[in-house]
């Protein structure tokens, strides 16, 4: 297992749609091996493979509280099968936009179909927090990051800061 750099907008490559998983083999599994550890070192709550600069269908979460047993998750060529016309909004973050959040509204209640770690394919009806993680990760897959949800205002002045950011720490 490895901790790989995690890309920060923007980037190009945040922008790019990925390309879906042809077979679940040693080589995908080790790179899911990788998106959790990045992410729980990071630490955060979700990682999709483009963040890490890999263009493939890959996504890992765990939403567990701090309190709670870990519940590790991954879903590969993940899709979505129904959405509710019903919208819940949450505060998001993400690990390619750090240290900024927004509020984001989004269906609360999604079904999805995807392969597990062994490419059986599952299916899940999610809700709440759970629903609002699953297509903030599935968005990366498509090259869509939680500040394209949100005014073209407040995701530019994002932007500035995020570029500004880089160049201080680069100084
Ligand atoms: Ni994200």
């Amino acid at each position: 297992m490895a901790l790989r750099p995690i890309l920060v907008a923007p980037d190009p490559r945040l922008k790019a749609a990925s390309a879906p998983v042809a077979t679940v083999d040693d080589a995908i599994r080790a790179l899911i091996d990788d998106l959790f550890e990045t992410m729980y070192d990071a630490p955060g709550v979700g990682l999709a493979a483009p963040q890490v600069g890999v263009c493939k269908r890959v996504l890992v979460m765990d939403i567990a509280e701090k309190d709670e047993e870990s519940k590790p998750f991954v879903m590969i060529n993940p899709e979505i099968l129904d959405r509710s016309d019903s919208e819940a909004v949450y505060e998001e973050g993400c690990l390619s936009v750090p240290g900024h959040y927004a509020d984001v509204a989004r269906p609360d209640r999604v079904r999805v179909r995807y392969l597990d770690r062994e490419g059986e394919e599952r299916e899940i009806a999610a809700e709440g927090f759970l629903a609002t993680c699953l297509q903030h990760e599935m968005d990366h897959l498509d090259g869509v990051l939680f500040i394209d949800h949100i005014s073209a205002l407040k995701r530019n002045m994002i932007l500035r800061k995020l570029v500004k950011a880089r160049k201080q720490a680069a100084e």
